[in-house]
């Protein structure tokens, strides 16, 4: 990308992936300008770490619109004001209607709690724990019109401990993909990350699983040998 990659960011809570990327952007560890950040709720804290860093702010509830359609029109209108080159989904809590996610072929990502394909859809840690698993993490993926399931980007993996509980490991996991949101965003915005079909494309080759998957240690280093 020659010029500074321009962002928009969906949000519906925290936020605290996009200040992830607010942080790797300020350090000019990602080349790129976020020129927005849309949510679906006005008491979205995000919103604030948005103003706190000067970055222009949209609230556009679903009340008031008549179906996923409209709303998505809406938010495409909203969106497209700002003519982003890439757009990041950081905890945005609607579906997208196709309509919506063919508008930008590889041009929106996703971060999900979990080890895509497994764990796809809400309360993924809860689940994990129920099911006795032994890893669990955190996947960037570009958005294709299937819920989750788009061509995995990135997968950050740590170990569960026996003494974890569903609030140990929602931490765990936040901190993991405040490492991976980052990584991938900025392979993106360095013009090294391009969609091809299904394939996810790094340096113009299908990405390998050596760069794909990152393990932290108990230590918390994250390393992907
Ligand atoms: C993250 O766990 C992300 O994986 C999921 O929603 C959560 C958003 O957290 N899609 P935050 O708002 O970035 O703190």
């Amino acid at each position: 990308m020659t010029t500074t990659c321009r962002i928009v960011v969906l949000i519906s809570g925290s936020g605290s992936n996009l200040q992830a990327i607010i942080d790797a952007i300020d350090t000019k560890q990602i080349p790129a300008e976020i020129v927005a950040v849309i949510s679906n709720k006005a008491e979205a804290y995000g919103l604030q770490r948005a103003a706190s860093a000067n970055i222009a702010t949209q609230v556009l509830p679903y009340a008031g619109f008549t179906d996923r359609q409209e709303y998505d029109q809406a938010l495409m209108a909203c969106i497209n004001q700002y003519q982003p080159d890439l757009i990041i989904l950081a905890g945005f809590m609607r579906i997208l209607s196709n309509e919506l996610v063919h508008h930008y072929p590889g041009r929106m990502l996703n971060i999900h709690p979990s080890l895509l394909p497994k764990y796809k859809g809400l309360n993924t840690h809860q689940r994990v724990l129920e099911a006795g698993e032994k890893e669990h993490g955190a996947t960037v993926h570009f958005v294709t019109p299937e819920l989750d399931s788009g061509p995995i980007i990135l997968q950050g993996k740590i170990p569960i401990l026996k003494t974890d509980n569903e609030q140990q490991l929602t931490q765990h996991i936040h901190k993991l993909e405040h490492q991976i949101y980052p990584q991938a965003v900025m392979w993106f915005a360095q013009g090294r990350l391009h969609l091809s079909g299904n394939t996810v494309l790094l340096d113009q080759h299908p990405i390998t699983p050596q760069q794909q998957i990152y393990t932290q240690s108990i230590t918390g280093q994250l390393s992907n040998n």
